[in-house]
């Protein structure tokens, strides 16, 4: 079977109704980025950080998968599809998506502050006085700003064997995750679909764009690969 690794970003959370990060005033839901995704904003600020992600855990209740999270789940069954994305909802996984790596955390979970190994799985408000079993404060499994990505090296190792990587809504503007693509071997394909998609991306590799939504171009998109 063909090796698929897509790259997404918000853009293709778009159509279910979350908001992305950069189109429209800069803000993510009201608030400066640095503020609620940065490790400084958690220190400066603990409570907003925690009420800013209860408020996201408590959104995933209300939206659902679109149908292009449908069509890459559906893709299983003809191709080896293995998800990078940099969302940190779970609307891959709720559409059939079984191998999906989330690059900067899961909404869904949430970690002790001192010791990143215990993980645990959260659906309700996590807010301060919230424990772990060490007895330290828990806070959202979330990659901020400033902190490493723990997950880099594996899906490095992923877009290093692909043979098509297809990068859906995202804007390529953070690190590490934008540089990810270099990894795509010499004879992979490289295809990003994005409704307004980045103009400056520094590469002499060949990329196929294609504009528009990411439901659309995903129905559309198969007589190319
Ligand atoms: P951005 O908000 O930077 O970019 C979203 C992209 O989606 C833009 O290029 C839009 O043009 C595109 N887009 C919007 N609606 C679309 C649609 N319906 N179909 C296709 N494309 C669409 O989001 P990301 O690139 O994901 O990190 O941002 C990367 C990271 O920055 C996030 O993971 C987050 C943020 O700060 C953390 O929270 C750690």
């Amino acid at each position: 079977m063909k090796k698929i690794c897509v790259l997404t970003g918000a853009g293709i959370s778009a159509e279910s109704g979350i908001k992305t990060f950069r189109d429209s005033d800069g803000l993510w839901e009201g608030h400066d980025v640095m503020e609620v995704a940065s490790i400084d904003g958690w220190h400066k600020n603990p409570n907003l950080v925690l009420d800013f992600y209860n408020q996201r855990r408590a959104q995933l209740k209300e939206v659902k998968p679109n149908r292009a999270h449908e069509i890459l789940a559906e893709w299983q069954d003809k191709y080896e599809v293995t998800i990078i994305t940099q969302n940190v909802d779970n609307l891959h996984e709720r559409a059939g998506s079984k191998n999906v790596i989330h690059l900067h955390g899961e909404l869904l979970k949430v970690r002790s502050t001192k010791n990143p190994e215990l993980v645990y799985d959260w659906t309700t408000d996590c807010n301060l006085g919230d424990l772990c079993e060490n007895e330290s404060q828990l806070r959202p499994d979330i990659v901020w700003f400033g902190e490493e990505v723990p997950l880099l090296e594996l899906a490095a190792s992923i877009v290093a064997e692909c043979e098509i990587l297809l990068i859906i809504g995202t804007s390529l503007v953070v690190y590490p995750a934008a540089q990810l693509m270099y990894y795509a071997p010499p004879f992979a394909e490289i295809i990003y679909i994005d409704k307004n998609p980045n103009q400056s991306i520094a590469t002499n590799r060949k990329i196929k764009t294609i504009v528009g939504s990411a439901s659309q171009c995903l129905s559309e998109i198969e007589a190319f690969i």
